[in-house]
């Protein structure tokens, strides 16, 4: 657009009316135009291989034709109706949900976003245990809203102190810089249960609502604990009472590979799960599914407008049946090994990487200087602007912004993982 002689870029109009805050990858930002399966083009019509699919959510691919026609016939017969009304696809949608979340007798409420998701698991847990007291994981991230950047352990995406909570936070779920980095892992969650049943006896009154916790962090750069952390954390928890939300808005639907949820890595049952992102592969669709009593417990009427409308629910169930009837949690498992195994070989000559970390295709690398320790946010600024050079899409992370993260949609192919890989490599060799 050209205003009095001056030609006004997009960018520009998004830095003059969009928050400062609201960042934009890239030193020249980019607009995705189109989708087809994994691989995305821009408004210069430059394709990209897509590893970070719109911050984990494009799930099973872009224009997935099952996805876009079960969009397009509902979109013709009706957008919205209500929660006051009989929703049959919401009512499927919950039902298949509640089955595969593994916790007993349970209830789900479908929200817009994994925000409003934690939201009303934090009511949940604080109205049945009566208590404010809230335990969340350092490092962690779990969304915008005022009940959840004052239960982030990132200081990065908090913006306000301000809390309707009183939180501790635990350690465990970043082990690269933790205190607790050099034990064994048997030692490293010893010394994790320890910290948490020391705060509880130190920092809180005892009678904390819940703890909540990402299986994998997302925003935190794909940090976790060895497996059966969180199954003993639980223990602790159970003799106090306390319940275990698990935040599984990045690790839901098969993405970590071994498993369908994050948690199912740690050997127990959480009582309260939330979900968003990739349910809907685009369409704003997250929730809660908690154990039936739990669900029940408010004492006042609450609804949520949109969630779970009749277009987003119609358009979850297809890429839900399209992710179960083409095993995507199968091919994450496989195609996030081979990705992980050549990476961690890249690693041994690598300095610059101080570690590749993560599960199925939920992939993280972080950059280190040449002390071999202090974060190196200026390789990872140069990979993001290299690989896109060269058209590979990856996401960054971590709470130094020093981790590359890779996510690609689940259906991604061995010959796209490894020439995702092939361009990574060139771009770390190129810095
Ligand atoms: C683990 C986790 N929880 C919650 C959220 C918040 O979800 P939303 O951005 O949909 O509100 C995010 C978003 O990145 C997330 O990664």
């Amino acid at each position: 657009m050209t205003t009095r002689g001056q030609n006004i870029t997009l960018v520009d109009r998004h830095r003059s009316i969009m928050p400062s805050w609201m960042a934009l990858y890239y030193s020249e930002p980019i607009q995705l135009i189109r989708g087809e399966g994994r691989r995305v083009w821009d408004q210069d019509d430059r394709c990209y291989l897509d590893f970070f699919g719109g911050i984990l959510t494009t799930m099973t691919g872009y224009a997935v034709p099952e996805v876009v026609n079960a969009i397009r016939d509902q979109a013709d017969k009706m957008l919205h109706s209500s929660t006051l009304y009989l929703i049959e696809s919401q009512i499927e949608l919950a039902e298949k949900i509640a089955d595969l979340s593994g916790i007993p007798g349970a209830k789900v409420f479908f929200t817009n976003s994994g925000s409003e998701a934690n939201d009303t698991a934090f009511m949940l847990a604080t109205s049945y245990r009566r208590s404010n007291q809230i335990l969340a994981m350092r490092h962690s991230y779990h969304g915008r809203s005022f009940s959840t950047v004052s239960t982030t352990g990132t200081s990065t995406w908090s913006p306000s102190s301000l809390s309707p909570f009183n939180v501790s936070y635990v350690h465990g779920s970043y082990r690269y810089r933790s205190p607790f980095a050099h034990l064994s892992d048997e030692d490293y969650v010893n010394a994790c249960v320890a910290d948490l049943e020391n705060v509880l006896d130190v920092a809180t009154a005892g009678d904390v609502a819940c703890l909540i916790a990402e299986p994998v962090q997302g925003v935190g750069g794909f940090g976790m604990p060895p497996d059966g952390m969180f199954g003993r954390f639980n223990e602790a928890l159970k003799k106090r009472g306390i319940l275990f939300i698990s935040d599984e808005v990045q690790t839901g639907w098969g993405r970590t590979g071994d498993h369908f949820w994050g948690y199912q890595a740690h050997g127990f049952t959480p009582d309260i799960m939330t979900f968003a992102k990739g349910l809907g592969n685009g369409l704003a669709i997250g929730g809660v599914v908690a154990r039936g009593e739990i669900m029940d417990c408010f004492r006042a009427n609450s609804i949520s407008t949109f969630g779970g409308n009749p277009l987003v629910a119609r358009g979850a169930l297809a890429n839900l049946n399209y992710l179960e009837d083409h095993k995507l949690q199968e091919n994450a498992a496989k195609q996030g090994q081979r990705f992980i195994e050549k990476l961690s070989a890249l690693a041994e000559h690598t300095p610059a990487i101080g570690e590749v970390r993560g599960k199925g295709l939920m992939i993280g690398v972080e950059f280190v200087g040449d002390d071999g320790f202090t974060p190196n946010v200026d390789a990872v600024a140069k990979i993001m602007e290299e690989t896109k050079a060269l058209g590979l899409l990856v996401g960054r992370g971590g709470f130094y912004g020093n981790v590359i993260r890779m996510a690609p949609p689940l259906s991604v192919t061995e010959a796209e993982i490894d020439e995702g890989y092939d361009i990574l490599e060139r771009a770390i060799k190129a810095i």
